[in-house]
């Protein structure tokens, strides 16, 4: 039977407006570079040539908690997706400002980048702020759903980290649901200060500071893959 949360399909935009001439250029000349492969084995050997750990940001918008954690750790490869191309053109050009050469993106899907990847081969995936589909009949929709959690369980070494933020009450509430349901993840929240605040090496979002700015409250989720 068809589980509806692996019903594939990308919502939202792919283009905003339209880019200036220096965008256009630094997308022609740096994405083809930095773009995960469309074919072949994709780990870390074949990304960055070494047996490095690997984490994933799905939805990264303009790219600056990924450029923020790729600059932290330079021995740990990034992989970023997605698949707003006015976003990509913000990651690329944190990458080129910061010299980084452990970001590797994909445009598109995060999901089919997911699952061409080894089992147990990720340390942390981070998916910060998911558009919420605050609509009931839309909730299959949301990343949080046991399609999607499967196939980041599954690619999650174990020990790995799950990282999930948002401003939306109705995904806060939601997700806590059901990742409460989920055996193959624990909570690392000790105290309510663990999910109240942002911990030091989690560098903030656009959207975060957006809805910090617009008064919401953000709450920040921490899992260990079992
Ligand atoms: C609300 S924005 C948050 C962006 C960013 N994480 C932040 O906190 O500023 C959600 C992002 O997820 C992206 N997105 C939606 N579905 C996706 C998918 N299947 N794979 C990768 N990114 C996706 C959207 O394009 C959008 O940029």
């Amino acid at each position: 039977m068809n589980d509806p949360t692996t019903i594939r399909r990308l919502y939202g935009r792919r283009q905003g407006h339209k880019l200036r001439a220096g965008q256009a250029a630094l997308v022609e000349e740096w994405l083809p570079r930095l773009s995960v492969p469309e074919a072949g084995p994709l780990d870390a050997r074949a990304l960055f040539g070494d047996d490095r750990p690997l984490e994933v940001e799905i939805g990264f918008g303009s790219g600056e908690h990924l450029a923020a954690q790729a600059e932290a750790r330079p021995d740990t490869g990034f992989i970023g997706c997605e698949p707003f191309l006015n976003g990509v053109v913000g990651a690329l050009g944190h990458i080129r400002e910061r010299g980084l050469d452990n970001v590797r993106l994909h445009m598109g899907d995060a999901l089919s980048v997911l699952e061409r990847l080894p089992d147990a081969s990720l340390t942390r995936v981070y998916l910060l702020h998911p558009d919420p589909w605050p609509k009931a009949r839309h909730a299959k929709r949301r990343m949080v759903n046991s399609g999607p959690l499967d196939l980041i369980a599954a690619k999650l070494r174990s020990g790995g980290e799950f990282r999930l933020g948002t401003d939306d009450p109705t995904y806060c509430r939601w997700s806590m649901m059901v990742m409460n349901g989920r055996s193959d993840f624990e909570w690392l929240a000790k105290t309510p200060r663990d999910f109240l605040d942002r911990s030091a090496d989690w560098p903030e979002t656009r959207y975060e500071r957006k809805a910090r700015w617009q008064g919401h409250e953000v709450w920040y989720f921490r899992y260990a893959r079992l």
